[in-house]
Formats: C-alpha cells, structure tokens, sequence
C-alpha cells in the first residue's frame, strides 16, 4: 500500500531485494484461548486448533509480552522450522507480529526451514551482513509429532544461548495467554518471498525492519566443520568398504543431510531416504525409532518381514526437526542409551572438538546408567537430569557438561543449546573413521555392531527397552501414577507382590518420585516420573509423557545391568521379559489403560 521505492542492488554476485515499504501498526483486539501453556517443547496442539483466527497471534503476543520490550524492541529474531503444513501461514504471521512490535530484524532460514538444532546454531553463531547477532528465535515444529492438515503443529521460543526459554518465561507466557486483550500486528507489510535468499527491508513508525532470508545450512555446516575432521569422514564415506543410509522421513533434516553428507562428504545421493521435506512427512509419524522408520529398518536388515540381502554398514534416521536420532549398524540397533555412553567413551580419540578432554556428561533420568559407567571409568563429572533438554543447557551454560544423551533418541554437545540429530551420526562417522584408520586400506572394516559389542564389553551392558501407550486415557494415566506412587510407600509389600508374580527378578531397595536441584541456579523440579531400583541394579521407571497433543501417553522403561561379559549377547526382549512381566503387573497397565499391548517398544 505505502510502498515507495522498490530497487535491486546486485552486490558480491548476492541479489539484495530491498522493498521499502512502509507499514503501519494495527492493534486487534482479542479475547483467551484455553490450554495456551507450553508444554516441554513449547506449544503443540493439532492444526485444525492453531488455525482458529487469533490463536496463534495470541500466543506470540503472549510471548513478546512475556519477554519484554528490552528483549523485543530492536531484536533480531529467527524464525523457522521443519516445515511442517501452516509454518508457511504462520512464518508470514509472525514476522507481521514482530514488525508491530518492535523487532528490528527477522531471519528466515530459505522456505522457512531450519532444524531445530541448525536454529540453535544460527543464533550462537551467525552473523548478519550488518554486524548483527541474533537474540532469540521462534521455532516452528511439533518435532516427531505428525504433521498435515489433521495433524500437529507447534511453536515454541529459544533464547540468546539457543535454548529453550527457562520455566520462567513459559510460565510467564502462559500467564499472559490467559489474560491478553490485543496484539499488535504491522499493516501494510506485503508477505515476505521467503523461497529466495535476500535481505528486504521496510520502514515503520519505529524506523526499519529487515528481513533475512538466507541459506538454511550454510551456519550449521560451518559450525560441524569446526567440530569435526571431514577429510577423516570423506575417506571412510568413499572407501568401499563402507556403505551408508540416511533417513529423515520427510522431515526438515533432509535438508542438511543432502548439503553435509552428499556435496560435503560424498556420499552417493542413493544413500539419502526421504531427504525431500513435505508438509505431512509423507504422511508418516517423523519418529526415528524401529517402529516408525520403516524404510530405514528394512534397508538396515532390521524388518521382521522383509529381508535385506545386503544391507549398508551404517544407518540413521531423524525426526521431523532434525534433534532426534536412531543409529543403526548392519542388521544392528545401537539403543540411544549405549549411543551417548560410546559416544562419550570416544570423544577425546575421535572428535577433534573434544580432544582438549570432557567437562562432564549428563543424561535424562530414564535413560540406561551405560553413561554412568563411562563417567565412572573416565574420571568424569557426571549428571543425572530429569527428561526435558532445557536441563543440559544450564549445566553446559556453566561449563559443566560437553555431552549428553537421552533414552527418547536424543544426543548432543555443549555446540548448542538443542539436541543435535547430524551431529550424532557425525559423531558416530567420527568414531567410525577412527577405528577404521588403518583398515580402509587392508584388513577388515570395525563394524557398528563390533564398536557397541566391544563397549558391552568393556564397560558391562545395561539392556533396555521402552514400552509406549500412546494417547490412552488422561485419567485412568493419572490414576496408574497416583497407584504406583502409593504402592512406594511400603517397599516391603511391593517386594511381596513381585515376588508373587515372578521369583527370579531380585528385590526393590528403593522407590521414589524422581526431584532434581538444578546445581546451577538451584531450582527444584518434583514428581520427574516414579523409579523402583532394585538390588541387581535394574530399573524400572514410569512416566507420563510432556509432548503429546491428545490425551495421555506412558512410558515404561526397563533396564537391567551386566557385567558378566559371557552374558552380554542376549537378546534384550528376552533377556528383560521378567521385568517386564513385573512392570505391568505391578502397575496394573491393563487395568488402567485398557491395553493389552504397548503402541510402540523401542
Ligand atoms: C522432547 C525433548 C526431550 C525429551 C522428550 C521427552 O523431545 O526435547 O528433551 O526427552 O521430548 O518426550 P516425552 O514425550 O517423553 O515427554
Ligand atoms: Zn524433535
């Protein structure tokens, strides 16, 4: 409407737009949504939801308010996600919003996509073609979550450091959801191409407002070629000795995958599976686990159904905004918890970013003790931190942690404040191309399955599965919980009830509800999910999940250490099946849930 001057300046062989529009500021009013509050990872709820006019205005001006002009007025925000259906409606949404209030400069990473970890990147590290650094981003994604029309999406915001926002400020938010009277939106501002790379800048009653879009790789590629040694990954990727599969099931990671591991690295474009995002991820769950990565666990020689003559040495696949990821051996599944633990034994060796030696490591209290061991054998500081990434990023702000893992396919380092899918499998290259160093020419290849065998090895196994029961009853989930905590109260009658249902599991010393006081700012997170520890040093936990859009999911995991070496090449189904009959016995799943079996075992 205001537009006044519109020219194409060609600079470096880089097409600046700049658009110099002017734009006015439009207050609209509007009333509460219910539910506005931000659960782990920020805000999902299904589309058909987020579409509801005002919806998702209210919740970005409930944030701006929540973090305050200081951090809004002349802020430079990034804005993107895994491209999930509506990120398109909703980036041309929130870059209007923040015009209106304030922001100086929005970054778009090209056709709105950035991993999440690649957004954490960008906002550590890069920097504009003005000097500026980002202060904070918007995050567009329902991570694993499916996407499309009836489907998830999700929003959440990162701060300075690239993390998530503390408590403090989701809490804040949510306050502000349920009271906000308008929101502010910038008129007059055409909807931004965000399909080409460029800077387009406006002008507005507060003075100019810029809009980057730029390369949605090129500052996180930066960023893994100071971490790692890539001619080392390139020689073991050529040798044809070793073969490689990488799947993103149509999530945002594809992206990155193609640019890092086929025109970096050199990997044949054959080794890419559903690298090409889509709005609906193909219609599939962009979970990595043996249950939703099909194609993957087929080419790996993992299916039950099909099988694979000749399957590649190395696998991995990533969740629709790239923090998750599985790791996969030929006809071989490395469980998340052993992934962290071998990753931290070999970091100093294999990965030259840590060659100067670990801080520390941390993992989520559900995930397998395999790290606790290694901190022990190494020397380590070491953490256990309730479920929820946001817990690391204190412990890596303080200089206290390097690496970290979770059980729910989560691995990554202290290079940003997010969990990092192709860090992991660059990781794991690492590690690979390591021990491999004298073997690419002659001799045999030291396989995944020969890394993970040799560490069981070494530093004992802790087997370990999770049983899932997704979307069950929110009140018969409660209830299970509230059961299970009331049985803790006497160990003795618990221990009496096991030993009914099986003789041959060993005794529960101790039960609890898992706290945690964070050692950097002292805060107390309670009720992180209910452990019974027994004597052998199994474990079972259980915990209702924080990331689910519709009714409730529980999660069980079970675990069991061996130190025995001669047994420690067990299938771990059968291996962990007394536990497992205890655990759902014990919590009365059946009773409870109204379910025979689990949705998902990983
Ligand atoms: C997200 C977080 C992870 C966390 C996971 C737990 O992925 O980033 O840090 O482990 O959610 O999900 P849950 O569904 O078990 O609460
Ligand atoms: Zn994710």
């Amino acid at each position: 409407v205001f537009l006044s001057l519109v020219f194409i300046n060609f600079s470096f062989g880089y097409n600046i737009i700049k658009e110099m529009a002017m734009f006015k500021v439009t207050r609209v009013e509007t009333t509460p949504f219910e539910g506005q509050k931000p659960g782990t990872s920020g805000l999902r709820k299904k589309v058909k939801v987020f579409i509801q006019p005002h919806y998702l205005q209210n919740f970005v001006q409930a944030t701006f308010n929540a973090l305050g002009v200081d951090r809004v007025k002349g802020a430079t925000l990034v804005v993107s996600g895994d491209g999930r259906y509506y990120s398109k409606d909703a980036i041309q949404i929130i870059t209007k919003m923040a015009a209106a209030n304030g922001v100086r400069r929005v970054w778009i990473g090209q056709n709105g996509l950035l991993s999440t970890p690649a957004v954490s990147a960008v906002v550590r590290e890069r920097v504009g073609a003005d000097g500026s650094k980002a202060t904070g981003a918007f995050i567009l994604t329902a991570s694993h979550n499916p996407g499309g029309p009836h489907e998830d999406f999700g929003i959440k915001y990162n701060m300075e450091n690239g993390g998530p926002a503390p408590e403090g400020i989701t809490n804040k938010i949510y306050e502000n959801t349920t009271t906000i009277k308008e929101y502010v939106i910038a008129e007059g501002l055409p909807d931004v191409d965000i399909s080409t790379t460029g800077v387009s800048s406006f002008d507005g009653p507060e003075g100019k407002f810029d809009v980057d879009v730029f390369d949605s790789t090129s500052d996180y590629l930066k960023l893994m070629k100071s971490i790692f040694d890539f001619p080392s990954i390139q020689e073991l990727l050529s040798s044809p000795k070793f073969s490689f599969c990488y799947d993103a099931l149509h999530g945002v990671a594809g992206v990155h995958a193609k640019r890092i591991f086929v025109e970096e690295l050199g990997a044949n474009e054959s080794s890419l599976v559903n690298c090409v995002p889509k709005e609906d991820f193909g219609g599939g769950h962009p979970d990595p686990n043996l249950t939703y990565a099909k194609e993957l666990v087929a080419r790996m020689g993992l299916s039950k159904t099909h099988s694979e003559p000749n399957p590649p040495e190395f696998g991995a696949a990533a969740d629709g905004d790239g923090d998750r990821n599985m790791v996969l051996g030929k006809r071989f599944f490395v469980t998340p918890s052993d992934s962290v633990a071998i990753i931290a034994a070999n970091a100093v060796q294999a990965i030259p970013y840590f060659s100067g030696g670990l801080k520390g490591v941390a993992r989520s209290m559900p995930t397998s003790a395999a790290l606790d061991v290694v901190a022990k054998h190494l020397n380590l500081k070491f953490f256990e931190v309730p479920t929820g990434w946001k817990f690391f990023g204190n412990l890596m702000d303080a200089g206290m942690c390097s690496i970290c893992g979770e059980e729910s396919f989560g691995t990554g380092s202290d290079h940003i404040r997010e969990k990092d899918g192709i860090w992991a499998v660059l990781a794991w290259l690492s590690i690979l191309a390591y021990k491999n160093k004298d073997n690419l020419g002659g001799g045999n290849l030291v396989t995944v399955e020969d890394i993970v065998r040799q560490h069981w090895a070494t530093y004992g196994r802790h087997y370990y599965t999770r049983y899932d029961y997704e979307n069950v009853d929110a009140g018969g989930a409660k209830e299970l919980m509230a059961h299970l905590v009331k049985l803790q109260s006497s160990i003795d009658e618990v221990n009496k009830i096991i030993k009914g249902i099986r003789s041959d599991v060993s005794n529960v010393v101790h039960a609890d509800e898992f706290e945690y006081k964070d050692p950097v700012d002292g805060s107390v997170s309670k009720h992180q999910g209910i452990r019974y520890l027994f004597e052998d040093g199994s474990r079972l936990v259980f915990r209702l999940s924080g990331t689910g859009s519709e009714g409730a999911t529980i999660r069980l995991y079970i675990e069991q250490y061996e130190k025995d070496s001669s047994k420690i090449g067990k299938d771990s189904q059968d291996s962990l099946a007394p536990l497992v009959e205890v655990a759902l016995k014990l919590s009365k799943m059946q009773e409870y849930t109204g379910r025979s079996a689990p949705t998902v075992i990983t």
